[in-house]
Parts: structure tokens; C-alpha cells; sequence
């Protein structure tokens, strides 16, 4: 995807490379955007709106309201216009005012109304781009989900050279063309990932649990995540890391409170994915303390079986909401898939057998079909499981197929 037609806020801040964002507006508006300037008053310092206004081909906004004539420039609505926005350049002072919500200018109080992605290409002197809070600031923009286009090394405008020179408008240009052909197509969406195994209590040293490592369900966080998705992931016990900053990872072990948290969240979801391999069954009775061995020849544990997440969820599900199951078969695969995906109520099951070398719990790799609700069947081969991720998602929520908004 190009950059055509799209709406972009473009912020500037005091900085000599303020000569950088009139080149940025200039190949923004070559590639087909429609560039909103906003500048705040140290901007102006170092490039006039007159420039501005000639190369976007719009009024620059600076101020609340346009002296003369009291026009009120609206935040909210620039906020809603955008398709995304990019501070470029982006001093300390700006980053600070941004991570942590001060907002006493046009363009904090524009970031604060953004709807959009936005992105930061920092400019400043070595030093103050070094110095521990301006990357303390940073680090809290990257944490909010904020994109960072990395300062560059070279010679800066104090003659020093070191990082903190703004990125080349023609990479930025670049990066931001790269965004948008990566498919944002889950933009704001709300997606429920539950994933793991789960682990039942017997007493304070053992459980009863199983082999999932959590891998296909965090791959699914991953993408839906780098496709622009808000996602909640509900994790068992596993070792892996969920590294985006769209991902918000809820820890739990047993299936009772993996069940809590999926319930609490779902009725603000546009999706749930349940790759989770939840316990069927838990003891019923959890000891306090040590089970000891003395003597017993023989040990019974009475087990009750735990509530099924999916087919709750499948119940309270309202028009636009999807959920999609994983089934792991060893016989009659499909129709034991198919009813799997109606007693659950589930839009999509991924089948994978366990028949198939490579295939299921503990491996990197996956082999999938995709069954829909509408007898839609599709086999994909044998693939990293962030390629499955992929496989899935496309197919699941691909195409705009996930219209709610909520
Ligand atoms: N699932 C769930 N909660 C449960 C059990 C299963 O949410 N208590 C979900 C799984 O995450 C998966 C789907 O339901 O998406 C199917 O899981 P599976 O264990 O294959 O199904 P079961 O209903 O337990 O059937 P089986 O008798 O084949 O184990």
C-alpha cells in the first residue's frame, strides 16, 4: 500500500532540523498524502508557516485559535481526520511533555486526541539524546505503543558528531510507506489470545499439567499485534516473552482463573483466539500440605472436570464478535473438528493432528486446516508457527472480515 490519500498530522518542534520536516512535507505530498501541519511556537523559530503552508498546500495550525478571527482549531477532530502522525523532528522537550501528558500546546494536546499511529523521529544534541531521562521518556513513548524512528549518528548542528541527528526524510518517507504495506488491518481491534497449558494444583509442589509451551498462541499475539490489534494475552505457565507493545499479557495457571480473566475481558472484544490447552479436569480436592508417601501402596486422585472457556465464551458471544478454537485430533479429524467448532460456537477451528510429525505441542513448526462455520476448508503445509500465525490470521480476520467496532 502507498501512501496515497492518506491523512497525516505532521508535528514539528525547535530544532534546527526543522529544515528536514519542508522536505518530508514535500515528498509526503509527491507520494499522494494529505499533510496537516502542526507547529508549535519554537518551531516557528526555525521554519516559517508561510514555507509550510505552501508545500502542504493547508494552513499550518500552531495555536488554539487563529488570532484575528477566532477560528477554533480542533485537537479531537484532527485526531479523528488522521491516519497517522509523525513528530518529526522531535525534541527532548517535546518527548518529555508527550510521555507524560503535558499538554499546553497544539500539537501535546493533537497527540493526546490521536486515534492514529504515531510515530517520533527524535533531533537533538548528543548529550541531551544520551542523557538518562530523554531515554527514559523514549522508552515510556515505545511502552505506549508510540513508534520510534531512531535518531542517526553524524555530525550535528553543534559541530559535535554523535547520535541524535533526525533520520533522512527519504528513510522516513520510507519507513512510514513500509507501515501502512505491512497491512494495519486490525488497527484498533480488541483480540483475546488465551494460550499455555494450564497448571492444577494437587498440593503446594505438584500439578497436573501438560506439554503446551504457549508458542502458537504467542505468535498469534505477535501478529495480531503487529497488524495494529490491541491484543489481551492470557497465558498458563510458559517461558516465553511477548515482546510488542500492543500486548498486554495476563499470567495465570489453573483453568479457573484463566476462565475468570477470558470472561472479564471478552464482552470488550472484537475476537478471541483460544489456543490454549486447558486442563479438562482438576483434583477435587487441593492439599494444603505436602502429600506424603507414608506407606500408601496405592494413591487415587479424584478429579472434577473445569469449566470450558471456549464454549462460555461461545454463549455470551454477540452478532460481530468471533472466536476461533484450536482442535488436536488423533481420529476423524474433521468431523470430530466440526462438532468440536458447534458445540463451542466457534466462527473458525484450526485442526492440527497429531498424526503429523512436527505438528502440535512443543515444536516450532505447525500443520494446520482452517475449517470455517460456512464449510469453508483450507490445508496449509508444514510452517514455523509464526507462519501459521499468519496463515490464521489472513483467513480468519483477513479481507475486513472483522467489522465490528467497538
Ligand atoms: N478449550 C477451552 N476450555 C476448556 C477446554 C478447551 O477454552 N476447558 C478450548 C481450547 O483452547 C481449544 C478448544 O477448546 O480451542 C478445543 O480444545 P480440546 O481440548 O481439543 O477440546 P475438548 O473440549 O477438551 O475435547 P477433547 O475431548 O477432544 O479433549
Amino acid at each position: 500500500m502507498s501512501l496515497q490519500g492518506k491523512h497525516i498530522v505532521l508535528g514539528i518542534t525547535g530544532s534546527i532540523a526543522a529544515y528536514k520536516s519542508a522536505i518530508l512535507t514535500r515528498l509526503l505530498v509527491k507520494k499522494g498524502a494529505e499533510v496537516q501541519i502542526v507547529i508549535t511556537s519554537a518551531g516557528k523559530e526555525f521554519i516559517t508557516p508561510v514555507t509550510l503552508s505552501a508545500l502542504s498546500g493547508r494552513p499550518v495550525i500552531s495555536e488554539f485559535f487563529t488570532s484575528g478571527d477566532g477560528t477554533w482549531h480542533s485537537h479531537v477532530d484532527l485526531g479523528l481526520w488522521a491516519d497517522l502522525m509523525i513528530v518529526a523532528p522531535a525534541t527532548a522537550a517535546t518527548i518529555g511533555k508527550m510521555a507524560n501528558g503535558i499538554a499546553d500546546n497544539m500539537l501535546v494536546t493533537t497527540y493526546l486526541s490521536m486515534k492514529a499511529p504515531v510515530f517520533l523521529a527524535p533531533a537533538m544534541d548528543l548529550d541531551m539524546y544520551r542523557h538518562i531521562s530523554t531515554q527514559r521518556n523514549i522508552e515510556k513513548l515505545r511502552g505506549d505503543g508510540i513508534y520510534i524512528i531512531d535518531a542517526a549518528e553524524g555530525e550535528l548542528a553543534s559541530h559535535l558528531e554523535g547520535k541524535g541527528r533526525m533520520e533522512e526524510p527519504e528513510n522516513i518517507v520510507a519507513t512510514l510507506e513500509q507501515f501502512f504495506a505491512t497491512g494495519h488491518d486490525l488497527e484498533k481491534k480488541k483480540i483475546m489470545i488465551t494460550a499455555g497449558p494450564t497448571y492444577e494444583r494437587i498440593d503446594p509442589v505438584r500439578f497436573i499439567g501438560n506439554f503446551s509451551s504457549g508458542k502458537m498462541g504467542f505468535a498469534l499475539a505477535e501478529e495480531c499485534a503487529s497488524r495494529g490489534a490491541e491484543v489481551i494475552l492470557i497465558t498458563g505457565p510458559s517461558a516465553l516473552s511477548a515482546s510488542h507493545p500492543n500486548i498486554v499479557r495476563v499470567n495465570v495457571e489453573s483453568a479457573a482463573e484463566m476462565y475468570d480473566a477470558a470472561l472479564q475481558n471478552f464482552p470488550q472484544m472484537d475476537a478471541a483466539i483460544l489456543s490454549a490447552a486447558v486442563a479438562d479436569y482438576r483434583p477435587e480436592q487441593k492439599s494444603e500440605e505436602k502429600i506424603k508417601r507414608s506407606g500408601k501402596e496405592k494413591f487415587t486422585l479424584s478429579l472434577i472436570s473445569n469449566p470450558d472457556i471456549a464454549a462460555s465464551l461461545g454463549k455470551i458471544k454477540e452478532p460481530g464478535q468471533l472466536t476461533i478454537g484450536f482442535a488436536l485430533e488423533t481420529n476423524d479429524e474433521e468431523h470430530n473438528a466440526m462438532k468440536k467448532m458447534e458445540e463451542k460456537n466457534f466462527d473458525y477451528i484450526v485442526l492440527n493432528s497429531l498424526n503429523d510429525p512436527g505438528a502440535g505441542f512443543g515444536h516450532d513448526t505447525n500443520k494446520v486446516t482452517i475449517l470455517s462455520r460456512n464449510g469453508e476448508k483450507q490445508s496449509f503445509a508444514l510452517k514455523s508457527k509464526d507462519e501459521v500465525a499468519k496463515d490464521i490470521v489472513d483467513n480468519a480476520f483477513g479481507n475486513g472480515k472483522l467489522t465490528m467496532d467497538n
